[in-house]
C-alpha cells in the first residue's frame, strides 16, 4: 500500500460514526403528527427489569424532557429507539410507516433519528467549522468530504448550524481545544448537519455551569425547531 492508501484507510472515520455510513433511504411519514410512538415496551437484564410496559407517544416538533433518578431507564430507552438494544416485548414506530424494532442502527440513524451521547464524540483534531462539514448529509467520506468544494448551500447551512450553536467565534479552532459544554454544543450541531427529524439528546448539561446550562437549553430549543421545520 502507498503512503496515501495508508492514509485514505486512516481518514476512513466513517466506519466510526454510524450516522456517517450509507444506507438506503427510508422517508418517515408523520402526517398523524407523531414523531414516535413507544407501546408496551419491557426490557430485562438478567432478570431486572430496566423498562416495565412503557408507554410514550412524542409528537412531531415537540420539545420532550425526560427526567427520572439514575438506573430508571432512560438510556435504555434511548437504546432501544436507536435499535442498541431489542426490548423483551412492545413495539417501538417512527412516524406511522418505520417500525424501529425490525431496522439496524446505522438505518435508524439513516431514516433521520440522531442521538448524542453522553459523553462528546468529536473530531479533535479538526477544527469546529470541519467538523461540521464531515457531518453533513449526503456526506460521501471523510477523503471525499476534505478534499471536495463546499457549495454556497452547504456553507450557508454550516453557517446556519454555527449560529444555532454559538460556536461562530470558534469555527476555525480545533475541536479538541474547546471546553466540555462547547464540545457538546458541537455535537448537537453535528447531529443538526445529517437533517434529523427526531432528536435523542443523553444528559446533555452533564458537567455543565449552570450558565452552560441555560444557554444548552435555548440551544435545544432552537435544534428542536430546525428538525420540526424540515
Ligand atoms: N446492557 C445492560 N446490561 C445490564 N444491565 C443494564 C444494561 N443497560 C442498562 N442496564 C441496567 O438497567 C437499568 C437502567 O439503566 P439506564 O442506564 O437506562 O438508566 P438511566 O435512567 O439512563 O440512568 P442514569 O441517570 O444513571 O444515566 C440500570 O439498573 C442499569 O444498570
Ligand atoms: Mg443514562
Amino acid at each position: 500500500m502507498s503512503p496515501l492508501d495508508d492514509l485514505r484507510q486512516l481518514m476512513r472515520r466513517d466506519q466510526v460514526f454510524d450516522f456517517m455510513r450509507q444506507t438506503s433511504g427510508l422517508e418517515v411519514d408523520m402526517s398523524h403528527g407523531i414523531a414516535l410512538y413507544l407501546e408496551n415496551i419491557s426490557v430485562s437484564f438478567d432478570g431486572f427489569k430496566a423498562i416495565n410496559d412503557l408507554n410514550l407517544y412524542i409528537e412531531a416538533g415537540e420539545l420532550r424532557c425526560i427526567i427520572g433518578p439514575n438506573g430508571a431507564g432512560k438510556t435504555t430507552m434511548m437504546d432501544i429507539i436507536t435499535g442498541k438494544t431489542s426490548p423483551d416485548s412492545g413495539s417501538a414506530w417512527f412516524g406511522q410507516n418505520i417500525d424501529l424494532l425490525h431496522l439496524s442502527e446505522p438505518e435508524i440513524s439513516q431514516a433521520g433519528i440522531g442521538r448524542k451521547f453522553q459523553k462528546p464524540t468529536v473530531f479533535e483534531f479538526h477544527t469546529v467549522f470541519e467538523n461540521l462539514e464531515l457531518s453533513m448529509a449526503g456526506n460521501k467520506g471523510v477523503w471525499a468530504t476534505l478534499t471536495a468544494k463546499l457549495t454556497a448551500a452547504q456553507r450557508e447551512r454550516i453557517d446556519e448550524v454555527l449560529k444555532i450553536i454559538g460556536l461562530q467565534q470558534s469555527c476555525r479552532e480545533l475541536a479538541g481545544s474547546l471546553s466540555h459544554g462547547q464540545k457538546q454544543w458541537l455535537e448537537i450541531g453535528m447531529l443538526l448537519m445529517q437533517d434529523p427529524k427526531l432528536l435523542l439528546v443523553d444528559e446533555p448539561v452533564a458537567g455543565m455551569t449552570h450558565q452552560e446550562m441555560d444557554r444548552t437549553a435555548e440551544k435545544v430549543k432552537m435544534a428542536s425547531l430546525i428538525c420540526s421545520t424540515r
